[in-house]
């Protein structure tokens, strides 16, 4: 059984996938060719955002979304510290704080209602990460934000495809930051990633960010990044995005079908998903209450292969310890201990799913 299924997928999309490639391998343009405008112009369909800027990556999206924001050192940005590290790292690559606010416990998401708490005068945005495939209480932080002139980046790494109140996860924000690396819900063949955004002036100071600052071939006007998406990432995520809606459907059918199986074996908590939005399950994470890495090794003895996202949450990581006392965010710090993320892609087999469920429920009785 794959983590991931990656090459399920492949399968069933092989002579799209190729076709792509081989008309870049045809034009020579790896560099900025075609299909990254016909990418970002489909990705704005698909969002509902005004513009698309496809990047090198989901870490590169979140550097150049905090360099057009305008972020600059002694700038505080507020985050979760319950995500992958790239979020709070480009947060101090950018030259700011990282301001840790601690997580609901049944979603793993940032605990809006405990934002406002943590603004200062140095302030000047909130990162707030749809962890797992499911935005944050993004209304709340979206009111908190415009009471206090606050931008908000999405960081949307994992819940591409998602909605909140029907919109699209990476569509709801000052900046909504996206990954498509290979495992995402949305992944290519590499490194890749995309920012959305409604201004129009966030949008061309993003566009020339990634350029090395370029308004123009060889004027710089502004210190930027290489963080172009290469054209061969693009012409992948062409080839996928037609099956996309039907991977979301399977993703949510899956997700739904997990939860069922799972909710009532003891010492097993399923994560919450609020009525008024869905979880694309960029991860399909459980909480295991007691034992989760003696659990982990009995699930491997099986042949089943899981993860942990995340074992230690970012104030306790010895590269952000300084920026949080180390008993803060004792939700984050109880997640951290209890979370495994099971197998999940659009290609996962229900009788693998059944498989899981079965090793998990021998585990906790044991
Ligand atoms: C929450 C979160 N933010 C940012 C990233 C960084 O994305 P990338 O690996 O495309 O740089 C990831 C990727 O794992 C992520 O999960």
């Amino acid at each position: 059984m794959q983590f991931t299924d990656l090459k399920a997928q492949y399968a069933a999309l092989k002579p799209a996938i190729d076709a792509r490639i081989q008309r870049v391998l045809d034009h020579g343009q790896y560099i900025m060719g075609p299909e990254i405008a016909e990418l970002e112009t489909a990705l704005v369909a698909f969002t509902g955002s005004k513009h698309c800027i496809t990047v090198a990556s989901g870490t590169e999206a979140l550097l150049i979304a905090l360099m057009a924001i305008g972020i600059k050192p002694g700038d505080e940005v507020i985050t979760s510290p319950f995500t992958f590290a790239a979020t709070a790292e480009m947060i101090v690559l950018a030259g700011a704080t990282p301001v840790f606010v601690d997580i609901e416990a049944d979603t793993a998401n940032i605990d809006a209602t405990q934002i406002e708490a943590k603004i200062t005068p140095r302030t000047k945005a909130i990162m707030p990460v749809s962890l797992y495939g499911q935005c944050a209480d993004m209304d709340m932080i979206h009111a908190v934000a415009a009471r206090h002139g606050l931008a908000v980046i999405e960081d949307a790494a994992q819940s591409f495809g998602a909605t909140y109140k029907g919109r699209r996860s990476t569509a709801l924000s000052t900046f909504g930051a996206t990954s498509f690396f290979p495992s995402k819900p949305l992944g290519c063949y590499g490194d890749g990633g995309a920012l959305f955004t409604d201004s129009d002036a966030l949008a061309q100071a993003a566009r020339e960010i990634r350029v090395h600052g370029q308004s123009a071939r060889y004027r710089h006007t502004r210190v930027g990044v290489g963080g172009r998406l290469d054209t061969l990432q693009a012409a992948v995520l062409l080839g996928k995005l037609p099956r996309f809606e039907w991977e979301l459907g399977r993703r949510h059918a899956l997700g739904a079908r997990y939860t069922r199986l799972l909710q009532d074996l003891p010492g097993l908590r399923t994560l919450s998903v609020r009525p008024d939005r869905d979880c694309v399950w960029g991860q399909y994470t459980v909480f295991i209450e007691r034992g989760r890495d003696t659990v982990q090794a009995a699930l491997k003895d099986r042949g089943i292969p899981t993860a942990v996202h995340y074992p230690l949450p970012l104030h306790r990581q010895p590269a952000y310890a300084a920026y949080c006392c180390s008993d803060c965010c004792p939700a984050s710090i109880a997640a951290a201990a209890q979370v495994l993320s099971l197998p999940m892609s659009a290609d996962l087999a229900e009788a693998d799913q059944d498989r899981v469920a079965s090793a998990l429920r021998a585990a906790l009785r044991a």
